[in-house]
């Protein structure tokens, strides 16, 4: 197969990255970083989430980040959203796109959930009806469909029972995640070949950590496979904080990088991402970890 000429990014650094700082984040910050990225040209930005306080504390302010970034007609800004109570307050801040998110795994599940997959599952359906009702677009993700810190290797037909399990329910594109960041370039083409006998790959999405290196190699891997939309988060900001020891998504410049080198079309401006990703870096005091980023940076400086 032909490797797509265009691609679909969406910078999942303000949610998936912010959402693990220990140290709280002013909502200012977040806002300032989501219309940075807006002005880079990135077409889709996860902008923040919409789950308990309780449980994951850096994301309590959703409503005052949707309420202040500049939104770019054309842009989208989704949000995740876990269940009903959830759904309500996206609405009311002005979502227009929603993201569940379900685990292969039933230990996944219930650490970053609180329930199983099934309950999960009739959680999201109530979830989808309702926003696709009210005219919201929903996009689903699946994690652990790499690897499980609880529970080691997954099969891939956990992940097309979930894959199958979301399509139903109208999710309109549905992300592999690896969220550990154990997968490697032959397994992510076997769990994508696996879930796209059942859904075309251009509705599929790749979502790669970058904990082990591969995140780049299995970006290129699903490239092949034909998916054309990928998460990364911009200065490879992140990870889970119910997967310990995992780190960031792949960093955005990174991608970036190698989709300009094989001519891939984005809209995104490589000097505008950069400076969005040491704005982040800076604020949060450590460098970044994009090696893209890194080399021009030192290129400049030279
Ligand atoms: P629970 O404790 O079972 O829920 O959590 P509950 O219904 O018993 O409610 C507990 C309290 O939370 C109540 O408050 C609720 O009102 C409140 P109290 O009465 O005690 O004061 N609550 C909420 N508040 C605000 N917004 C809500 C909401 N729901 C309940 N939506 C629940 C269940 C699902 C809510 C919880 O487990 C949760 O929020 N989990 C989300 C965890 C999370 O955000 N994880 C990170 C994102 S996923 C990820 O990073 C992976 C991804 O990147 C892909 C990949 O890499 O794999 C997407
Ligand atoms: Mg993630």
């Amino acid at each position: 197969m032909d490797i797509p000429k265009k691609v679909r990014m969406v910078e999942v650094g303000p949610r998936d990255g912010l959402q693990n700082e220990a140290q709280p984040v002013p909502a200012a910050v977040k806002i300032e970083l989501i219309d940075r990225l807006t002005d880079a040209g990135i077409p889709v930005i996860e902008a923040t989430a919409f789950v308990s306080p309780k449980w994951v504390p850096q994301m309590a302010d959703n409503a005052e980040v949707m309420a202040g970034i500049r939104r770019k007609p054309g842009v989208v800004y989704p949000v995740l959203v876990p269940n009903l109570k959830g759904l309500e307050a996206a609405i009311a801040a002005g979502a227009e796109e929603i993201v569940v998110f379900g685990a292969a795994t039933e230990s996944f599940s219930k650490r970053n959930t609180n329930c199983s997959i099934d309950e999960g599952l009739a959680r999201f359906a109530q979830v989808c009806e309702e926003a696709l009702r009210q005219g919201l677009k929903v996009r689903g993700d699946i994690s652990v469909c790499l690897g499980c810190p609880y529970e080691g290797e997954v099969a891939p037909e956990a992940v097309v029972r979930l894959a199958r399990a979301l399509d139903a329910m109208g999710c309109y594109e549905i992300t592999i995640c690896d969220t550990i960041g154990t997968g490697t370039a032959g397994a992510t083409r076997t769990v994508i070949e696996a879930v796209a006998k059942h859904i075309p790959v251009e509705r599929l999405a790749g979502h790669f950590h970058d904990t082990y290196g591969q995140a780049v190699t299995n970006v290129y891997a699903a490239l092949e496979c034909g998916i054309a939309t990928f998460d990364s988060s911009v200065a490879g900001l992140g990870g889970c904080p119910y997967a310990k020891g995992a780190t960031g998504n792949v960093a955005t410049e990174d991608v970036l990088y190698m989709l300009d080198g094989l001519g891939i079309e984005t809209g995104i401006d490589m000097s505008r991402l950069v400076a969005a990703g040491d704005f982040i870096s800076r604020a949060l005091g450590r460098p970044t970890n994009s090696r893209v980023a890194k080399a021009l940076a030192a290129k400049a400086a030279a």
